[in-house]
């Protein structure tokens, strides 16, 4: 948790929000309809049929009761574009025809990042159009790739639309991009070029066949490679992780699939593992897809996918349900509230192959696409034989232990009951089964808790903490006069509102929630809750006043019982009377005020 946005002139945030009116700006990604001083839309981050998003006019900002995020003007930029808080300030600078004041930002080292961070995009897209014109060059070291992308059956409209290019040799592109008069450590950290021997810089793709990784707005952040001929290398070698291209952030092909968002309505995004599975189903008319790039699911890509659609498909090559890594990758979609579905793959394919033969043969595969559970017995079906005793018998113990695995008791029902269609044995039997299997077999796989642990239920001073603070924010007249300064915060984003409260409160001036996004960096999960207590009246009336002084006494006696729990342990670690004395009053003091909140 990061304080951000201090350091722009205050005077250019006002400007840049009053010419960027929240409804004209939302109204251009999603329909708003009115209703008094709220806007409706369904939510542009996670996939609705009712609207549950709201804009407040007034007090300029949004919040979803569906998915719970909230924001202002800056903030929603941020996350329909995909960029950063500067990002988001330059588009709508832009759109407001409003020069940003570079001079004026935050501190140096933002600036020279910022400067950094733009001549590295520039090198990558230098380069990636270097490697464009390679391939068509006529070059006669060209022929290799061209043959590999024929051999790949890929036509020059699909290879132009990926930007896919070629690496000739190792010195052509450092001897192309020193013309252009870019510093050499950016060269080296954009990834593009390594140092090699005595110092010189060579291309880090040599020789490879190139696929450019290209973020949401655009910008080419790194390259695959992958060699034409097997060898002992990687066969694959992406760009290395640079301030541009974060791995566990990109997914590839996800600028096309902004794109498609923007001329349909996107029901499913397709998660395969690689570039060639993508661009295949891509040619073949399946453009929702993205590649995790081989690479474990994370919770950025899964709130990238989010954005887009609540319905992944997975099609992953082969029989990857035992890999533990990928199984995490797909908990993490489901924590995210994403209906994960598992395509089955003929064995030993990959979705590249399977297009191949035809792409009613892939629709088929997506057709049966099962949830994770189903996949994971299907899989087993396929390994034993069950019109053998024998393994009908290994079949039923390894598919309980699947079942077990389970948390919802009807889907076990229902899976059982699929069991007892396939072996013919009693629902009874299966159901007695399945319970006497040892406690340590009940754990499934992979830990959800793990997953969920952040986000568990918060405890009760903390509730009350929010609370107060949603009282305050919300200028609830029972909460006029409380003054935070006698409560104490460990949390940050705490910290922040009560220390912006306070501020509020001695100066007299009028408290606005939206301004707060403004201090609160992307990780907002704790403001959110805050501001949900704001709707459904909860903080109303009588119980909301009731409960405001409930929690301000709760919280008023636990930062004595804290105060008290450091002064005795001063008292004992002290051996100066006089000390020993003036600890003793203080004591004697807070016990005091304890008694009287009683
Ligand atoms: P695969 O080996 O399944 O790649 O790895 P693929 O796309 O089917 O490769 P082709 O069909 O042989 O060309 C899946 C993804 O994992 C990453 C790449 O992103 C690849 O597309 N990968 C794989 C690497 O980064 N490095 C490697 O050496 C291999
Ligand atoms: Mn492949």
């Amino acid at each position: 948790m990061t304080v951000k946005g201090r350091g722009l002139d205050p005077r250019f945030m006002q400007e840049l929000k009053f010419k960027n009116n929240i409804i004209e700006v939302i109204g251009s990604y999603v329909s708003l309809d009115r209703k008094g001083n709220t806007h409706w839309a369904c939510c542009p981050f996670h996939h609705e049929k009712t609207a549950s998003f709201a804009v407040n006019e007034s007090e300029q900002f949004y919040h979803c009761f569906g998915c719970g995020v909230s924001g202002d003007v800056v903030k929603f930029v941020q996350e329909i574009e995909s960029t950063d808080f500067m990002g988001s300030i330059r588009i709508l600078a832009g759109r407001a025809k409003m020069q940003v004041p570079e001079a004026n930002f935050d501190t140096e080292k933002a600036r020279e990042d910022r400067k950094k961070r733009d001549e590295m995009a520039k090198i990558m897209l230098d380069s990636a159009k270097f490697y464009l014109a390679n391939l068509y060059s006529g070059d006669a070291r060209a022929d290799a790739h061209l043959r590999y992308i024929s051999n790949r059956q890929l036509s020059p409209t699909t290879v132009k639309k990926f930007g896919l290019g070629a690496s000739l040799d190792f010195f052509s592109l450092p001897d192309y991009l020193a013309g252009k008069g870019y510093s050499r450590q950016n060269l080296i950290d954009s990834g593009v070029l390594t140092e090699g021997k005595n110092g010189r810089l060579v291309d880090s793709q040599g020789g490879r066949l190139i696929f450019p990784i290209i973020n949401a707005l655009d910008e080419v952040v790194a390259f695959g490679g992958r060699l034409l001929e097997k060898s002992d290398f990687a066969k694959y070698k992406n760009t290395k992780e640079t301030m541009l291209f974060n791995k566990s952030k990109t997914l590839y092909n996800i600028n096309l699939l902004k794109k498609l968002k923007r001329e349909q309505s996107i029901n499913e995004v397709i998660v395969v593992e690689g570039y060639m599975d993508t661009i295949s189903l891509y040619q073949a008319g399946f453009k929702n897809v993205v590649a995790s790039m081989g690479t474990s699911l994370t919770k950025d890509q899964a709130r990238l996918v989010k954005r887009y659609t609540e319905n992944v498909l997975i099609s992953y090559d082969g029989d990857f349900a035992g890999q533990k890594a990928d199984l995490r990758g797909l908990e993490i979609l489901k924590s995210e509230n994403l209906t994960v579905k598992v395509v089955p793959m003929p064995d030993g394919l990959d979705p590249d192959d399977v297009v191949k033969q035809g792409a009613d043969v892939y629709q088929k595969c997506l057709d049966s696409a099962m949830p994770l559970i189903d996949y994971k017995l299907h899989s087993l079906e396929r390994k034993y034989d069950i019109s053998k005793t024998e393994d009908k018998r290994k079949f039923v113990a390894a598919a309980l232990k699947v079942v077990r695995t389970e948390k919802s008791e009807s889907v076990r029902e229902e899976l059982l009951k699929k069991l007892r269609e396939k072996t013919g044995i009693t629902y009874h039997a299966l159901e007695r089964d399945l319970l006497s299997l040892p406690k340590e077999e009940s754990k499934p796989q992979v830990s959800v808790s793990e997953i969920r642990e952040a986000s568990a239920g918060a405890s009760v001073a903390d509730k009350a903490i929010r609370f107060v603070l949603a009282a305050k924010l919300f200028s609830l007249h029972y909460a006029k006069d409380f003054s935070l300064e006698t409560l104490e915060f460990t949390n940050d984003v705490h910290k922040i509102v009560a220390e912006y409260l306070t501020e509020k409160q001695k100066s007299g001036e009028r408290v606005r929630p939206s301004e707060l996004f403004e201090f609160l960096d992307e990780d907002c999960a704790e403001f959110n809750e805050i501001l949900d207590l704001n709707y459904g009246e909860k903080l109303e009336g009588e119980v909301g006043e009731r409960y405001f002084n409930d929690s301000v006494k709760m919280l008023e006696k636990l930062s004595i019982d804290r105060k008290i729990e450091v002064l005795n342990a001063a008292f004992k670690a002290e051996d100066d009377l006089e000390k020993r004395k003036q600890i003793t009053k203080e004591l004697s003091e807070l016990l005091l005020r304890k008694k009287k909140l009683k």
